[in-house]
């Protein structure tokens, strides 16, 4: 297990805006950080023991765009620590809808609050939240761009479930022109020894500038447009069309049902595929998928509120938190 010392160094005070600003050991240490908040059971969590070690502290949650994991996985992650949470419940009734920018909105919450989980519809909105503010952002999602927390959670139950993050063939499906998740995960699997692979249609291939810093680190190794040409799978991570991202509605008509999986296409990938999803499904993995033991993507959503759990106690606490003694 990473030095807990290690995350505290990596995570105290930071913001989190992008998969890239943190290293292999960072990642490493904030997962081994985690295991201590996972107390999801068969029979339920059980969270006896956690130490509140964010009483007093309050985290400011600002969500321009809707959200279900997310927002409430990182509430439910701050109150669990003795910790608060505000924010509004429709960004539509912010001074937003006045006219306020995300500047000087940033500027008078960072008065109200210790740290700012932001997921707004545009790209790099993070990356200026983070420049302004003097707390810490929290990038709950920015346009097509980043969702680095995901990817945390991601890679969390990824080696929980296949016991290692490396030497494993992963492949995307689905939208990886405008998934977020996709582009964070992939970039912070360039840590580790996998294989790559991307499948969906190809007008909604991987952004240019991705698809080319993986090809210049030789790590793009396959792009197709059918589940059935990916070759072997250890982990198939399925991601919704972003109908909300699409130029032209028409476009979006065209590809809505063209990646879906189910028992039958999934089969040939044997019983130890994993399957993970960032949710919310629209039809892409059809609900009899729900039942195989490598359907994790429930699991995963479990996850982000002990993978948020650490994060938080690391970027916020004092001391590492954790378990009472
Ligand atoms: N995975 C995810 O970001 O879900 P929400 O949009 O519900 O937050």
């Amino acid at each position: 297990m990473a030095d807990l010392a290690h995350a505290r160094a990596a995570f105290q005070g930071r913001s989190v805006v992008s998969a890239d600003d943190f290293s292999k050991d960072d990642i490493i240490a904030l997962l081994d950080a985690a295991r201590q908040y996972d107390r999801f059971q068969d029979d339920g969590p059980t969270w006896a023991g956690i130490e509140p070690s964010l009483q007093g502290r309050v985290l400011g949650v600002l969500f321009f765009e809707p959200s279900t994991r997310t927002r409430l996985s990182f509430e439910s992650a701050m109150l669990r620590l003795g910790g608060s949470v505000l924010g509004f419940a429709d960004a539509n009734i912010s001074s937003f809808s006045k006219g306020e920018t995300l500047v000087d909105t940033i500027r008078v919450v960072e008065g109200y609050c210790d740290a700012v989980v932001l997921r707004h519809p545009r790209e790099g909105a993070a990356r200026l939240a983070a420049e302004v503010a003097s707390v810490p952002i929290l990038n709950g999602g920015d346009g097509s761009n980043q969702h680095p927390t995901q990817t945390f959670l991601d890679l969390y139950t990824i080696r929980q479930a296949a016991g290692t993050l490396d030497g494993l063939k992963v492949g995307f499906m689905g939208d990886l022109r405008y998934g977020r998740t996709v582009h964070s995960l992939a970039t912070a699997l360039l840590h580790f020894d996998v294989n790559l692979k991307f499948i969906g249609p190809e007008n909604l291939s991987l952004p240019p500038d991705l698809r080319d810093h993986l090809v210049a680190q030789d790590r793009l190794d396959a792009e197709v447009e059918s589940l059935a040409d990916a070759g072997d799978l250890d982990v198939l991570y399925v991601t919704r069309i972003q109908q909300e991202r699409f130029p032209d509605p028409m476009d979006y008509q065209r590809v809505r049902n063209a990646y879906r999986v189910d028992r039958e296409s999934l089969a040939p990938f044997g019983p130890d595929l994993k399957v993970l999803h960032p949710l919310p499904r629209v039809n892409e993995v059809a609900t009899e998928v729900d039942d195989l033991p490598g359907a994790l993507y429930f699991q995963q959503s479990r996850n982000g509120v002990t993978v948020r759990m650490a994060l938080l106690d690391l970027i916020l606490g004092a001391q590492g938190g954790g378990e009472s003694a």
